[in-house]
């Protein structure tokens, strides 16, 4: 069973970006993996550079999609997309420098940055879309 696992929960109702989010879950559970296994550091800041890269990836088109839908609150939510990005981007110094990473710590980590953040911030785009859905229903 992988570390962090998806659920429908975790759907904001968008199929690329549920698909995006799935990807990004698939790529912290290869980092997990890469620790639990031992694998050699060179192989874990692979990853972790993959992660990174999907992250920038993700967040940019998450961002476009939430201005195409005129989402409000788009200022917020990359404010809190800026903090996730230097938070990977400091992680990702501190594995250069060789500090050492705890296992357990690594997971609360990846599952705060992922599953807490689609929880707290992205599900909120689902809840706009329904109120809108309403709002025009009541309009037609
Ligand atoms: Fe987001």
């Amino acid at each position: 069973m992988p570390n962090i696992v998806w659920s429908d929960t975790l759907s904001i109702g968008k199929t690329e970006i549920d698909a995006e989010h799935k990807q990004l879950i698939r790529i912290a559970n290869s980092l997990l993996r890469a620790m639990q296994e031992g694998r050699n550091k060179n192989d874990f800041a692979k990853i972790l550079h993959e992660l990174r890269e999907y992250t920038v990836f993700h967040f940019n088109n998450e961002e476009e999609y939430m201005r195409s839908i005129g989402y409000p609150d788009l200022n917020k939510h990359m404010e809190e997309h800026n903090i996730l990005k230097r938070r990977v981007k400091d992680f990702q110094h501190s594995v250069f420098i060789g500090e050492n990473v705890e296992f357990g710590l690594l997971r609360e980590m990846l599952k705060d940055w992922l599953v807490g953040h689609i929880l707290s911030c992205d599900l909120l785009i689902k809840e706009y879309l329904a109120s809108k859905d309403v709002k025009q229903e009541g309009q037609a």
